[in-house]
Formats: structure tokens, C-alpha cells, sequence
């Protein structure tokens, strides 16, 4: 019986030295000390031995069972403890995820860009708001109710005296109210008209531009305008002042640059015309400045107002003004 044991033992631990992995020793552990294990079933056989023998065999066997205990736990951990070395599970070496970062919106780009182009021109910014009187959308900028200007624009009405501003114009008599010459402001924002397709949507962006001061010409609205244009585009491209009307502005002029797709010589962008029309403007028509309290007779003025949307797709080639606010990821990771 005793020997029993003791073979049992040896074999036990050189087969636990033996193995290499958990799994192996796991079954080792089962095979022995299980409940239906060598050492468990001679535990429970020691009732049957004579009696002077069961104190040291049941003494023997449980001692038996404590260090093949221990001595499978050690091997384990030291299984583990190679298998770690082997392979740690994260390569170090790896270089490490980076967050992905968020862009401008093109808009917001352009925006800023023409903000800046402004900036150095000596023009600073100034907000209006978008919900707006009718007073300063319409009736200041010399276009009365029943003006036939009004219906040109597709106002959003909120209540018969207040509009979604349908042009950043609205800051020009708010700024002049409060302000005495000079005046030398830009107005970015967002602009509202009913009407939606493939070169409309209901919202867009205008920047709008107001110089007013003592003897400021036609000459100095040509000037501003045409160093402007030459820094948003290129420097050497050709612009035209063209004859137009807007009830605010008298004369007025619309600005086209040479289209930037076909270089003047007419595609489906330029509608065959071969220039591209990029703002309206015009002199600071009297009776504005006369709403605003300002004496003609010692100030005058030019203003003018652009889309943003058409500059920025003229500038990054888009196509349709709906992608702007589609959000569309693949669309604006291109900028
Ligand atoms: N407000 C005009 C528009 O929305 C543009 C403009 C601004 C024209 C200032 C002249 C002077 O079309």
C-alpha cells in the first residue's frame, strides 16, 4: 500500500515536470487529485488497510496530496509566466491609434477667407440677426411694402413685421443707426429665401460689405472689389462690372469673374456666357443714407453683397449646392 503511494507520487511529479502547457496540466490535476483520481481513490481505500496502517498511510497520503498541489500550482505558474515572455499580447512597437480630428465645413473656410481678405482691406465684422424687422430687411433699404422688389425674394414671414433676413443687407441700416462715418464693416451670416433646387436651398450664406465716408467713389468700389477678387482667386483673372439694379444701391453693378471651369470660352457652368456672375453692388443709394440720419451732402458710400455657397463652388469645383448641407462625410473629408 505504501508503495502504492509513493509510486503514485513519483509518477505524478515527473509527469507534472514533464508537462509544458495549461491544458495538459489541468488534466494532470483531474487525473490525480480529481475526484476520481489516483490519490482520492487511494484516500478513500485506506479504510480497508489493516488497522496499524492507516494513521501513516492516511498521514503519507495527504501529504502526498498538499505537494502535488503546490507543485502543480508552481508549474502553472511558471507555464504562464513563459507564455507571457513568448508573447506579451500588445506589440509596443505598434504606433499608437490616433484620434481622428474634425475639419472646417468649405463654408466656414471660405467664409473665414474672405473675412481675412477684408481684414487686411481694413474692414472689420460685425453680426446681425436672422430673424429680422421688416424694417431693416426691406423699408430701409428704400424697398416699401408693395415694392416689387419684395416678391423677387421669397420671404419667410414670422409675423407681418418680422422676416428670415433674405439678404445680410439688414446689418447696413442697423450698422449706419448706430454708428456715424466712416463706416467700414463686412456682415457674414446666414440668409433665407423659399426656394430650393439644384442652385438654391432655403438657407445660405452672404457676406455683406458697407464703406461709407467722405467722397468714397465709384472708383474706390472698383478698387475694393477687384483687389478682393484678385486675392480670393488668382490674380490675374479677369472681372467685369456689369450694369444692375438693386433699390438700395443707385448705380448698382453686378460683378462677374471669367468662368473658372472653360477660362472664358463657354460651358455648361457659365452657361455658355463665359463669365460667372459672383456678387451684387452699387453706390449707397441716398434715401439709405438719409434713413440712417447721415448728410448726404458730405457722405457717401458703396456696399455690396456676396453668396458664399457660389464662391466656394467656384473655388473647390462643387456642383451641387445641396452637398454643402447633406453632411456627408466623404463629401467634407475632401477639404
Ligand atoms: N442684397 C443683395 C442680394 O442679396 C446684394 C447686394 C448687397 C447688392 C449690397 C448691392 C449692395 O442680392
Amino acid at each position: 500500500m505504501e508503495n502504492t503511494i509513493e509510486k503514485i507520487y513519483s509518477e505524478a511529479l515527473s509527469e507534472i515536470d514533464a508537462a509544458s502547457d495549461r491544458k495538459t496540466m489541468e488534466a494532470l490535476s483531474t487525473r490525480y487529485l480529481g475526484r476520481k483520481g489516483f490519490v482520492t481513490q487511494y484516500l478513500k481505500g485506506i479504510s480497508s488497510l489493516p488497522e496499524a496502517e492507516r494513521p501513516l498511510a492516511g498521514k503519507r497520503s495527504n501529504e502526498v496530496k498538499k505537494e502535488l498541489e503546490a507543485r502543480i500550482a508552481e508549474r502553472l505558474e511558471a507555464i504562464e509566466a513563459a507564455a507571457e515572455a513568448a508573447d506579451p499580447g500588445i506589440d509596443v512597437t505598434l504606433p499608437g491609434r490616433t484620434e481622428p480630428t474634425g475639419s472646417l465645413h468649405p463654408l466656414t473656410r471660405i467664409m473665414t477667407e474672405m473675412c481675412e481678405i477684408f481684414a487686411r482691406l481694413g474692414f472689420s465684422v460685425v453680426e446681425g440677426p436672422e430673424v429680422e424687422y421688416d424694417y431693416y430687411n426691406f423699408e430701409a433699404l428704400n424697398i416699401p411694402k408693395h415694392h416689387p422688389a419684395r416678391a423677387m425674394q421669397d420671404t419667410f414671414y414670422i409675423s407681418p413685421e418680422t422676416v428670415l433676413r433674405t439678404h445680410t443687407s439688414s446689418t447696413q441700416p442697423r450698422v449706419m443707426e448706430k454708428t456715424q462715418p466712416p463706416v467700414r464693416i463686412i456682415a457674414p451670416g446666414k440668409v433665407y429665401r423659399c426656394d430650393s433646387d439644384l442652385t438654391h436651398t432655403p438657407m445660405f450664406h452672404q457676406v455683406e460689405g458697407l464703406y461709407v465716408d467722405e467722397k468714397v467713389s465709384f472708383g474706390d468700389l472698383k478698387g475694393v472689389l477687384t483687389s478682393f477678387i484678385h486675392q480670393m482667386f488668382d490674380p490675374g483673372i479677369s472681372l467685369r462690372f456689369r450694369p444692375s439694379y438693386f433699390p438700395f444701391t443707385e448705380p448698382s453693378a453686378e460683378v462677374d469673374i471669367k468662368c473658372v471651369a472653360c477660362r472664358g470660352k463657354g460651358c455648361r457652368i457659365c452657361s455658355h456666357t463665359g463669365w460667372l456672375e459672383i456678387l451684387g453692388s452699387g453706390m449707397v443709394h441716398p434715401a439709405v443714407l438719409e434713413n440712417a440720419g447721415y448728410d448726404t451732402s458730405k457722405v457717401s458710400g458703396f456696399a455690396f453683397g456676396m453668396g458664399v455657397e457660389r464662391i466656394t463652388m467656384l473655388k473647390y469645383g462643387v456642383d451641387d449646392i445641396r452637398k454643402y448641407f447633406e453632411n456627408d462625410i466623404r463629401f467634407l473629408r475632401q477639404f
